[in-house]
């Protein structure tokens, strides 16, 4: 799973948590938790809750995965983190993991260090700052004929709805138009697109304005 959601930018609430531990109890499986956008929080009214610390159970089937690269935008610098309560599937994992998963280089453990250490102040300008870009898609977005975006809880990721759009293909469709976003289908739904908002307003003011020509043609 992936918490907050990758593509659909919704933090889960502690009652979707104990759902999936209850399923996954049912069914004996480990629940490998993608917590890798869980410091990008834009909805201040919510929290992220870790897979892992609902309780006891959770955390001991549990792989709960984190990394400074998106929050800090240091994706270069490998810095992952893998965290394993349960010593079997820790173990497990190392094997697994051995000659096929890098090992963390100086350089990037103390970028990441730096980071978590000192990063708080930047993290949180930058967070206001996307806060800034989600309001404005909002209403850029949902004003366009055709195009429905949902509020966006956390990340820098906006999942279009183009199913109203008269098109077949929406991806290749603003692609033509000169703005290149994630295929939905990559993520199990064609008439969607992913946009990444991880960029200056400059630059994300000049996707929503070719996007609004290409719409506004149709
Ligand atoms: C949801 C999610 N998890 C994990 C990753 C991988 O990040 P990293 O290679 O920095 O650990 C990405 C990167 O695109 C991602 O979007």
């Amino acid at each position: 799973m992936c918490n907050p959601l990758n593509p659909g930018g919704t933090v889960y609430r502690k009652e979707e948590l104990e759902a999936t531990l209850a399923f996954a109890e049912k069914h004996n499986l480990l629940v490998c938790s993608d917590e890798i956008h869980c410091d990008l929080i834009l909805d201040e009214a919510l929290t992220h809750i870790p897979f892992a610390s609902i309780n006891e159970r959770a955390a001991q089937r549990s792989v709960t995965l984190m990394a400074p690269s998106k929050t800090f935008n240091i994706a270069g610098l490998g810095a992952s983190i893998a965290i394993i309560p349960n010593p079997k599937i820790r173990q497990r994992f190392i094997k697994v993991k051995r000659g096929i998963v890098p090992g963390v280089s100086l350089l990037a453990f103390t970028a990441a260090e730096a980071a978590y250490e000192h990063g708080q102040d930047w993290l949180d300008a930058q967070l206001d700052y996307l806060r800034g870009h989600r309001d404005y898609l909002m209403r850029e977005i949902n004003a366009l004929p055709g195009l429905k975006l949902e509020k966006i809880e956390a990340t820098y990721l906006a999942w279009i709805d183009c199913s109203g759009l008269p098109v077949d293909n929406p991806h290749r469709f603003f692609e033509q138009a000169g703005v290149g976003l994630s295929p939905g289908i990559d993520f199990g739904n064609r008439q969607f697109v992913r946009l990444n908002f991880g960029c200056t307003r400059k630059t994300l003011e000049e996707a929503v304005a070719r996007m609004k020509a290409a719409v506004l043609l149709l």
